[in-house]
């Protein structure tokens, strides 16, 4: 099933692409369209181009292309459906149910039905946190020096230790042991005629939120020292770990310049506490591209913050590429006493914690310093081997201009000559570019340049030069095109050469949603070639397409029809088109 056009027009028509796009990239007004650096390659110099009349964007460098709705098909990896329905809520549209297919129904009613129950369940533990007895749990969180005001901020909770309690309560309310089993909240054992028990017995509970502020999932830790320390609820339809991070609900609003990445759910909340409200973790599971993007639509820069032992410094030299393919400016602190940021702020304060962020070193700096470690530069040969590494870091992970602020910066800190270091460092350059395009070529295949057949070509050129496609629209019929796209956009260029009216585009977005289709659209309508502006290049490339699109359409029609008349008119039709030489320089 689909919705109806007028619905999806609607949405389309209230989603400004200029404010969603310039949620992804920055866009300033030029002319009467809006130019920004690509979203979807690696640019210096803006070529991508936003059209507010059309709706439509375009990339001048690769040719990506489309409308608002294909833009966030590319970005989020949604499908059309999932599109429609994130730009509905986002524009407050109601979206009626009957529009949708049973699936979806269902999968909807299902998804509502999970999220009542976390919601449930998450009530259900916050009040057993109060109970006298489980006293020991609000002990245990106040012990560790949570105020009641976090523990309500956070909505914290205790699961008794009882095996199935919230199983119980939850079937009195009338859920069944399907749904049950989907939410994550329970397990299934193999004795005991398959009985049902809480997963999270016995652990302080750390409800996950969504952006919306909906419990979408559960995180647990045991209150004395067992194993494992936390456990997650499993990922589901409402639940996924590289896509989430702990407080982002809470951190997307913090109107920080910065946000700070820390590794676990005590560390979110005590940062909470000390008054870093754009503190946020990955939820038991390594940083992913998926939470860089979810980062990178609420800030600029990002100031990782993980335990100071090995494990910590390991996961932040990880981090620090997956944050930089995502244009995030990356800082990374260490802290040197206390092992993490709970601890430290304990015995520091806020005061210490807030100086030590502020000057945090550069992701660049921090991986300098984690090579230096591994070299004596008291020993001349070492110190060599030390700048060679440096040396391939800096070329193969930055760019122009990094490299010439760093190059200052190490010669003076490791007193070198500035000459001899960038002579290493270009020794190393060349390979890194090469391994730099083909680690882009890996994330990110969009970045191949979109080719464009004939017609397509053509047909922009016919829109983008008015007054010579007047000379040769004699010449054309929307019949000489595919059927399909191809032959719809020929027919609405040459409505619009005649009437002089702007081209429909309600029409073409709700018949032509395919990312190809958007695409070439795009192509058509945006992309004007500016070598055409040499008239006598126009001319032969309009000339020789006329003919050669004339031609196909006459031997494809010489080989089908029956009509005599029709053999004729087309034998002339031939005849004519060989003496066709267009001039149009007086016309
Ligand atoms: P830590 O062991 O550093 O936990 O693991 P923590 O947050 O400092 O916890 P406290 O202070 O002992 O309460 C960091 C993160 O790794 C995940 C959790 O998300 C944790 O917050 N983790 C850790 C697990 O998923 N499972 C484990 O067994 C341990
Ligand atoms: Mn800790």
């Amino acid at each position: 099933m689909r919705y109806p056009e007028h619905v999806i027009e609607e949405i389309r028509e209230q989603s400004d692409i200029v404010s969603i796009i310039s949620e992804y990239t920055a866009l300033n007004k030029k002319g009467s369209s809006y130019v920004g650096l690509c979203p979807f390659h690696n640019e210096k110099t803006p070529s991508f181009s936003v059209s507010e009349d059309k709706q439509l964007y375009y990339c001048f460098g690769c040719g990506a292309g489309g409308n608002v709705i294909t833009f966030l098909m590319q970005k989020e990896n949604m499908s059309f459906f999932e599109v429609i329905k994130y730009l509905a809520e986002r524009e407050h549209i109601k979206l009626d149910e009957t529009y949708l297919s049973e699936e979806e129904i269902q999968n909807n009613k299902k998804r509502s039905q999970l999220l009542d129950i976390l919601k449930e369940s998450a009530r259900y533990f916050h009040y057993s946190l109060r109970a006298p007895e489980n006293e020991e749990a609000l002990q245990y969180l106040t012990n560790r020096g949570l105020t009641m005001e976090t523990i309500k901020h956070f909505g914290l909770g205790y699961a008794s230790h009882h095996f199935n309690d919230l199983y119980q309560y939850l079937r009195q309310k009338g859920y069944s042991d399907q749904i049950l089993l989907e939410s994550g909240l329970f397990l299934q054992g193999k004795q005991n005629g398959n009985m049902i028990y809480d997963r999270f017995a016995g652990r302080i509970i750390y409800p996950i939120f969504d952006l919306s502020k909906k419990v979408i999932a559960f995180g647990g830790r045991v209150l004395d020292g067992s194993m494992p320390k936390y456990l997650n609820s499993p990922e589901n339809i409402l639940f996924n770990k590289s896509r989430n991070l702990y407080g982002m609900q809470l951190a997307k609003n913090s109107g920080a310049s910065y946000f700070i990445l820390v590794e676990g759910y005590m560390d979110v909340i005590a940062m909470h506490q000390a008054g870093f409200n754009q503190t946020v973790a990955s939820l038991g599971t390594a940083f992913t591209p998926g939470h860089a993007k979810l980062l990178k639509r609420h800030t600029k820069e990002v100031v990782i913050l993980y335990d100071s032992d090995g494990a910590g410094q390991k996961a932040a030299l990880r981090a620090i590429p997956i944050l930089r393919s995502e244009g995030l400016k990356v800082k990374v602190l260490l802290l040197q006493e206390g092992k993490d940021p709970d601890e430290y702020l304990k015995t520091h304060g806020y005061d210490a914690m807030h100086q030590l962020l502020e000057d945090a070193p550069s992701d660049m700096w921090f991986q300098i310093r984690t090579i230096e470690k591994k070299y004596d530069l008291t020993l001349p040969e070492e110190k060599v081997k030390f700048l060679q590494e440096i040396a391939s870091v800096l070329a193969e992970t930055s760019s122009s201009i990094e490299q010439a602020i760093y190059l200052k910066e190490i010669s003076k800190t490791y007193d070198i000559d500035e000459e001899a270091f960038k002579a290493e460092m270009n020794r190393h350059y060349q390979t890194g570019i090469r391994k730099k395009a083909l680690r882009e070529n890996e994330v990110s295949p969009r970045q191949k340049k979109q080719v464009f057949n004939n017609e397509v070509i053509f047909l922009a050129n016919l829109y983008h030069y008015p007054n010579l496609a007047r000379h040769v629209q004699a010449y054309l019929k929307p019949e000489f095109f595919d059927e399909g796209l191809l032959y719809d956009l020929a027919k609405a260029i040459l409505d619009a050469l005649q009437s002089g009216k702007e081209i429909d585009m309600t029409y073409f977005t709700t018949h032509y949603p395919e990312v190809e289709e958007q695409n070439i659209i795009s192509h058509v309508l945006i992309y004007k070639d500016q070598r055409y502006e040499d008239v006598a290049l126009l001319q032969k490339m309009m000339t020789e397409n006329v003919k050669r699109l004339n031609k196909q359409y006459i031997e494809r029609r010489l080989k089908v029809t029956q009509d005599v008349n029709e053999v004729q008119n087309l034998l002339f039709q031939k005849k004519e088109l060989d003496k066709l030489n267009i001039d149009y320089i007086n016309g």
